[in-house]
């Protein structure tokens, strides 16, 4: 197989199976569910990690579960990479902002009233709705070199472009990029932030992988996907959020925007660190954590404890399919998010309860798949006036905590 940034040849690196996407939760129990390959294979060229097999974008899309949450954690990072911006003169006050991928518009929401202007597209016709009706302007469609050409005409060039955990969400990275090549202001910035394939693979967060997540970028293989759509890397960042991320901002090559020091220092900290070695490192111990976790739930089972899910994230969907987990070992999943209250993890079937009812069930043993939130997650439960509990926390090891 070849890769889907630079064209050379990729190997296999892990295979967790045939499995759901992670975010088609499911109304009823008995709905009917289709799987397909989740394997991860590596470029040896560019460095880039990306998925042997891709869901067609139409299926995983068009009618969407994952809301942005409205949670301290983010609007922390929103405030984060706002003052990063203003701070680098990237964003000024009179900017136009555009957004690719901008779900129902928490972080233009944020940015509305520190800028010019704001506008967001959005595949999913009902999260886009849930964004107009909060007042954020927004565009129905995928961001393509098409949709970017219409987009100019009706709305001008924006001076920031942002993509935030989207460009890993697209089997073709070259659409996208492309796109922001053809709208950006000749003096704009390009701002992409991802889960960065370092921290995934140093925290062994194999739960990052499902079928919207594509690709799994490096410094490496950023820097090449930018150079053929004529554009260059000016600063890297890095940000706690979503399990470890990275933050990359690009302009035109014909911009004359400096280099900032933190791409020659995060690219030599990711060459001595990203290499074969870790790779091996990671799949090994995807295989040990697999097992641990599963003894540790079939410990707790064989005392006839109760283990709820806390989450009812895509990771988790991940997790627990590929460690073998469903109804009979976590008898709920709760979830903050209303529309997925009532419906189904698939291939677990474990049903999504509301928070309350995770305060009132009081079960032994939380599992903490959304654990990129767990100090948020567990001074909630204790705040319910839960003391009680217990939590196990998957990664990036199996322990309770
Ligand atoms: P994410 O890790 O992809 O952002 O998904 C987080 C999920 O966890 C989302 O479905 C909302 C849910 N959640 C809660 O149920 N309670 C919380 O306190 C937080 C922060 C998230």
């Amino acid at each position: 197989m070849t890769c889907r940034i630079c064209g050379e040849a990729t190997s296999l690196l892990l295979d967790l199976g045939s499995m759901p996407p992670a975010n088609r939760l499911k109304a009823s129990r008995a709905d009917t569910e289709q799987h397909y390959p989740l394997a991860v294979e590596r470029c040896l060229s560019c460095f880039n990690l990306q998925l042997t097999y891709c869901v067609a974008e139409e299926e995983l899309y068009s009618h969407y579960f994952y809301l942005t949450p409205d949670s301290p954690s983010l609007r922390a990072h929103y405030r984060f990479l706002t003052d990063h911006m203003f701070g680098e003169g990237y964003l000024s006050h009179d900017s136009f902002v555009f957004e690719i991928g901008s779900n129902v518009g928490r972080f233009l929401e944020h940015l509305k009233p520190l800028v010019g202007k704001v506008h967001g597209i959005d595949p999913a016709g009902n999260v886009c709705r849930m964004a107009v009706d909060n007042g954020i302007d927004t565009t129905c469609g995928f961001f393509n070199r098409e949709t970017a050409a219409a987009l100019e005409r009706t709305h001008g060039a924006p001076d920031v472009i942002v993509a935030r955990h989207c460009a890993a969400h697209n089997k073709d990275p070259h659409a996208i990029i492309s796109g922001v090549a053809e709208l950006l202001a000749d003096d704009g910035y390009f701002l992409m932030e991802n889960a960065y394939a370092l921290n995934t693979l140093v925290n062994n967060e194999f739960d990052q992988i499902y079928h919207e997540h594509m690709f799994y970028y490096s410094i490496r293989s950023v820097v090449r996907l930018f150079a053929l759509h004529g554009l260059r890397l000016i600063d890297v960042l890095q940000a706690p959020i979503h399990g470890g991320s990275i933050v990359f901002v690009a302009v035109k090559d014909g911009s004359k925007a400096a280099e900032r020091p933190s791409v020659a220092v995060e690219a030599g900290r990711e060459a001595a660190v990203l290499t074969e070695d870790l790779l091996k490192k990671f799949v090994d111990h995807v295989h040990v954590n697999r097992a641990r976790l599963s003894d540790l739930i079939n410990e707790i089972l064989g005392r006839n404890q109760t283990i709820w899910a806390y989450g009812a994230t895509a990771k988790g969907v991940t997790l627990m399919n590929y460690v073998g987990l469903d109804s009979r070992h976590i008898s709920y999943c709760a979830d903050s998010t209303p529309i997925k209250q009532g419906k189904y993890i698939p291939m677990a079937n474990i049903e999504i309860r509301s928070e309350q009812d995770a305060f009132d069930a009081q079960p032994d043993y939380f599992l903490l798949t959304a654990w990129n939130y767990k100090e948020e997650v567990i001074s909630k439960i204790r705040n319910s006036g839960n003391m009680t509990s217990r939590f196990i926390l998957p990664i990036p090891t199996t322990q309770i905590i």
